[in-house]
């Protein structure tokens, strides 16, 4: 059965993924960036995650030659980053929004992300469209785990709310938000998405 863009994309919408901005930097030492939710963890040994991103777009060309991008998870505080990162602005005047600095590889990253991942470029799979870009991560820096990540489901950005209720949390890895108690983590810790 052929499968149309609409119904696929309609499908795709009912995933509840983190919003990113991946950056990259452009011949010249132009800096240049997208939204983006298509990132995924790919391996722990070693360090390995790997991004979508559409071959059309400038910063694919630029990550694809300068063979370095930088993945930052945004934030709750950082929705006006991801409209930014996603709109029709010059890639230079996107940086304009947010706090920006530097990790290991010099290409920027965002000081309110929740984490940051700075990648070296170790495969490409072109697919239809889209470039798939696997990166060996070389440094990473995260925030306390009391700030929230910016989630985008069925067109809007939310956020995380534990379906069971949340309490103070009892693991260094469980934000106090998101923790009913160690016995139900045990079980299995269900998640819910509230619109923001
Ligand atoms: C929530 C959200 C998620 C997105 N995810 C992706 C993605 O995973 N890959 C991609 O190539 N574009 C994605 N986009 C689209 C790009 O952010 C958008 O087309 C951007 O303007 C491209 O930058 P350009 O101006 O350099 O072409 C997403 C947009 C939004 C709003």
């Amino acid at each position: 059965m052929a499968i149309d863009r609409e119904s696929f994309k309609t499908g795709m919408r009912r995933l509840a993924a983190g919003v990113c901005v991946i950056t990259s930097v452009a011949e010249g030492g132009r800096r240049c960036g997208l939204t983006a939710t298509a990132v995924c963890a790919v391996s722990a040994d070693p360090p390995t995650l790997l991004v979508c991103v559409n071959s059309a777009t400038g910063s694919y060309a630029a990550m694809s030659a300068a063979k370095h991008f930088a993945v930052n998870l945004l934030s709750v505080e950082d929705k006006a980053v991801a409209n930014r990162f996603a709109s029709a602005i010059a890639p230079e005047e996107r940086f304009s929004q947010g706090s920006w600095s530097t990790l290991v590889t010099g290409w920027p990253v965002l000081d309110s992300a929740v984490a940051v991942f700075d990648c070296v470029v170790c495969q490409v799979v072109e697919v239809g469209t889209h470039g798939v870009l696997f990166g060996g991560i070389e440094a990473l820096r995260f925030r306390q785990p009391h700030v929230k990540p910016l989630l985008y489901a069925h067109g809007v950005y939310g956020r995380f709310v534990a379906v069971d209720g949340a309490q103070n949390g009892s693991r260094d890895h469980v934000p106090p938000w998101i923790s009913p108690d160690s016995r139900f983590l045990e079980d299995g810790l269900r998640w819910g998405f509230m619109w923001m």
